[in-house]
């Protein structure tokens, strides 16, 4: 019961990852607030779990000021996903930026002692980095303006940190997968597209020739780092990397899902995407492993072998 009595609010706690960490924190204990405007997730996401769920969004500085308050920890994480993002910066620009600005200005009303926050960023703010696997100081390649809003997120919560003592870690997500990545939201990553497509007999659809590589982190292993940034009192003012350490090609990828669910369906290659601009990722979780003492516990043909149990379950219940 890490967060035992504890009142936190979690942004964006209706979407994937959120809604693991809401469950997660009242599952320790905690009085959970979740703040979402239903862009991408759904109280679905959280059914039976007793959070108080306020229907909004971050970039209405009352509203966040109003919900920061009474907190003693906040979870920061709702944000466009790149896909969103990429479609229309402006809004990407309101709810990944203003919306962290509005968090920072509220949280700079508390005196630091009194709450503390953890804003989740992107292994996308090192673009096409120079070394793999790219650690937390290796510098930036801003490729997409999701990357460049996660970064100027990042380099707000330091400077509020720096200047007004505003308490904050920063954890950078490298593509998070697992149960909860439904397909049926329209930005689900490419393992719930490919178990979608796999389980239903339908081909799976690779962007450019599949030689492409990202660092695929199972959801529970990304929300311990999660809650280890914000119980970890030297994270204050720091940036962790959550990934694996080792790179998997969309080509693996595809026959792993393909082999876990037993599925005969054909892979079809189709043209790249404006967002498919970075042809490697993996992160370093050294970091991580030394200073919040986290490893990530499910490699990835564990990992995808939930994921696929997860959409069986849902495909039985939700036909
Ligand atoms: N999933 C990944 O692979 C990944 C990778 C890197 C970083 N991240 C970061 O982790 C966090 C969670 O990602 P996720 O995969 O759960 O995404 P998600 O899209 O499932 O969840 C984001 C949530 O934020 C909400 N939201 C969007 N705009 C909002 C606004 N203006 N006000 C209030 N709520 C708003 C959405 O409705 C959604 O429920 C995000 O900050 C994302 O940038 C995720």
């Amino acid at each position: 019961m890490r967060f035992a009595g504890a009142n936190v609010l979690v942004t964006g706690g209706l979407g994937f990852v959120g809604a693991r960490v809401a469950r997660a924190l009242v599952a320790e204990g905690a009085s959970v607030t979740i703040l979402d405007n239903g862009f991408n997730g759904s109280e679905q996401a959280v059914a039976g779990v007793p959070a108080h769920v306020v229907r909004g969004s971050v970039t209405d500085a009352d509203l966040v000021a109003d919900l920061v308050r009474p907190a003693d920890l906040v979870f920061h994480m709702a944000a466009q996903s790149i896909i969103a993002s990429t479609a229309d910066p402006r809004e990407d620009f309101a709810s990944n930026f203003i919306g962290t600005l509005n968090v920072l200005m509220a949280m700079k009303g508390r005196p630091p002692e009194a709450c503390r926050m953890v804003y989740t960023s992107s292994a996308s703010v090192y673009g096409n980095p120079r070394h793999l696997p790219v650690a937390e100081d290796d510098g930036f390649c801003v490729l997409s303006p999701y990357a460049a809003g996660k970064l100027c997120g990042e380099h707000y919560c330091q400077a509020f940190y720096e200047v007004y003592g505003v308490p904050s870690a920063i954890v950078r997500y490298s593509n998070v997968y697992g149960p909860g990545q439904t397909n049926r939201n329209p930005y689900c990553g490419v393992i719930g597209k490919f178990i979608e497509a796999a389980i239903s007999g339908q081909p799976l659809r690779i962007h450019g020739d599949g030689e492409q590589t990202r660092d695929f982190t199972f959801v529970d292993d990304a929300v311990e780092a999660t809650l280890l940034a914000a119980l970890t009192p030297s994270a204050i003012g720091d940036v962790f990397n959550a990934g694996t350490g080792t790179e998997c090609s969309i080509n693996t990828l595809a026959r792993l899902v393909l082999e876990a669910a037993g599925s005969a369906s054909p892979i079809e290659y189709v043209a790249k995407r404006d967002i498919d601009n970075i042809p490697r990722r993996a992160v370093s979780i050294e970091k991580a492993r030394r200073r919040l003492r986290w490893a990530p516990r499910v490699r990835l043909r564990e990992g995808i072998g939930r994921t696929v149990a997860w959409y069986r379950q849902m495909a039985d219940t939700h036909p």
